[in-house]
């Protein structure tokens, strides 16, 4: 399915997070109400060297679609083979990651660099979008820096490339995680926009959801850190965005965290599993009592059954305890767009 026809029957999409919204967390989210999801960003240049480690960053199933694979590079060229390569996989589209504001990327020119220069950018959307098929969409930020805010000269390019949908995190590169995303200049850049935009930063509740939905007017919203607090999210803004009353599913953090094992296991090795579990108990206890120590015991547990008995023992106390309000906390101020 063509992902911006996707945003038609539920426009909440799992904004890509890399080290989190892997195969297996996508699988999970998918079954949490998500709509569209996106691999976490994968490197053209590792495409191009075959790095084992990159290819496996491309896998997905079938309850993913409709599913892209975001793609990061400097070059053109490199990057419409990657893309290729992404298309050969049965991605349904590809994404391009212009957003990253991490210094070893924006360094080569790549990620949120290309909003820099936007002569480079264009010449990436031109390569890539000749070299496949499928459609193409990009995640970018609202500028270099405040100075520079230049995310409706980048939709005027996006759209005469014929790019499919432009994501945009309210930040600018210089902003990194601080301040806060800038919802009026995403409602300006989508009022002045061609094609579909997606708004993304933020996003901590349903209702912020549908809120932010209806006063941007932008065809969809991007949701990252808020599904890690709340994974039940998506879910509940799709209820209310449907008009219907929010699902009456028990909120079960047991059988909920047991879902998330499952998936972690089939899929990542025991050392890998370890990490994942730890950090998305630690993020799902967020705001409940007892949080802090439920940490400091995670990360001093020795093995995975260890980490599990916690975690079980844990989310059984939650019971209908109501979460905290944390949205004045500082949460996850580091990532790769
Ligand atoms: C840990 C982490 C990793 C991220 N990795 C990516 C990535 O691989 N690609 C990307 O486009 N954005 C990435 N981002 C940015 C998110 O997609 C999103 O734009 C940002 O977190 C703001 O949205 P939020 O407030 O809903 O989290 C990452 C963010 C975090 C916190």
């Amino acid at each position: 399915m063509n992902p911006v026809q996707a945003l038609k029957t539920n426009p909440f999409v799992l904004a890509p997070m890399a080290g989190i919204t892997d195969h297996a967390f996508r699988t999970f989210m998918k079954k949490l109400d998500t709509s569209v999801v996106v691999t976490e960003l994968v490197s053209a240049n590792g495409i191009e060297y075959k790095s084992e480690r990159t290819m496996k960053l491309m896998s997905f199933d079938e309850s993913q679609r409709p599913i892209g694979i975001q793609l990061f590079g400097e070059e053109p060229e490199v990057i419409a083979r990657a893309a290729q390569v992404a298309e050969a996989e049965g991605c349904d589209f590809v994404d391009l990651n212009f957003g990253c504001p991490v210094p070893k990327v924006v360094k080569k020119g790549a990620g949120s660099a290309m909003l820099k220069d936007p002569i480079q950018l264009q010449k990436v959307l031109s390569a890539v979008k000749s070299a496949i098929k499928i459609p193409l969409t990009i995640k970018i930020r609202t500028g270099w820096d405040a100075n520079t805010r230049n995310a409706i000269e980048v939709c005027n390019i996006a759209y005469n490339e014929g790019i499919e949908w432009v994501a945009i995190h309210g930040r600018t590169r210089a902003q990194g995680y601080s301040g806060l995303a800038d919802w009026d200049f995403i409602t300006e850049v989508k009022n002045q926009a061609k094609l579909p935009i997606l708004g993304n930063g933020d996003i901590l509740t349903p209702r912020q959801a549908n809120l932010r939905l209806e006063q941007s007017g932008c065809d969809g919203v991007m949701i990252g850190r808020g599904c890690l607090k709340n994974p039940f999210i998506f879910m509940d803004a799709l209820s209310m965005w449907r008009g219907e009353p929010v699902k009456n599913v028990k909120r079960d953090f047991v059988s909920l965290f047991q879902g998330l094992e499952r998936e972690i296991v089939a899929h990542c090795d025991a050392h890998i599993t370890g990490i994942q579990l730890r950090k998305f108990a630690a993020w799902f206890s967020t705001g409940y009592p007892g949080a802090a120590q439920f940490r400091k015991n995670l990360f001093q547990s020795k093995s995975n059954e260890e980490i599990m008995t916690l975690a079980n023992e844990f989310f059984a106390g939650i019971g209908e305890t109501e979460q905290e309000d944390q949205s004045q906390d500082e949460f996850l101020m580091g990532g790769h767009g």
